[in-house]
């Protein structure tokens, strides 16, 4: 996925590599101090889970990144962040653009995500894609304790087996 023109700067989407686990963890550090997904978690997760990790690039350069996975049922979005430097510029909206084209790839039922119920950002980014709120997990997000917002939006009506 790319996008150039006169009026927008280039970016590229493209999955993320092994050697660039280390920038990712860097940025949940910077971005999520103590709630951040760990160097840890995020090889165990890259190998051995059934997501894909994706990347931002603008002019380049990693800016952005996102994480999401199909069960088999259900398509979920885990992870997504712009750097500080590069938010504003639709950069966000470009993996969500990704993310949504992935699960209607997949032909999956909706899509799932959760979200601090004080991310003011993410929440309209989202609600923009039509996600809707479902229901609320209580301290989801540690250490802080925020609530979650679960979310889902609906990609195809639901489809009877016949016999
Ligand atoms: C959420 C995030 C990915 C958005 O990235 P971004 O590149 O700034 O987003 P975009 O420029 O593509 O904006 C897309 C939409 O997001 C919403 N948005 C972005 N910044 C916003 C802000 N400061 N206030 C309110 N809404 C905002 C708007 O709906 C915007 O659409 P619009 O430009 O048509 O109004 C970014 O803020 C981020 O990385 N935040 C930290 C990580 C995070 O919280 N991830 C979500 C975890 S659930």
């Amino acid at each position: 996925m790319t996008a150039t023109g006169a009026s927008s700067p280039a970016w590229t989407i493209r999955d993320l590599t092994a050697e660039d686990l280390g920038w990712m963890a860097a940025q949940e550090e910077r971005m999520f101090g103590a709630s951040a997904w760990s160097r840890e978690l995020i090889q165990h997760d890259y190998l051995y889970g059934l997501t894909r990790y994706r990347g931002l690039s603008l002019e380049g350069e990693l800016v952005g990144y996102s994480v999401y996975g199909y069960d088999g049922d259900a398509f979920h979005l885990l992870n997504i962040a712009v750097v500080p430097d590069a938010r504003g510029r639709g950069l966000g909206r470009a993996l969500m653009d990704d993310f949504m084209a992935a699960a209607r790839e997949e032909k999956a039922p909706d899509a799932w995500l959760e979200v601090a119920v004080d991310n003011v950002p993410a929440l309209a980014l989202y609600r923009s894609y039509g996600f809707e709120d479902v229901r609320i997990r209580r301290k989801y997000y540690q250490p802080e304790g925020i609530d979650a917002l679960v979310m889902r939006v609906e990609l195809r009506g639901f489809e009877p087996l016949t016999p």
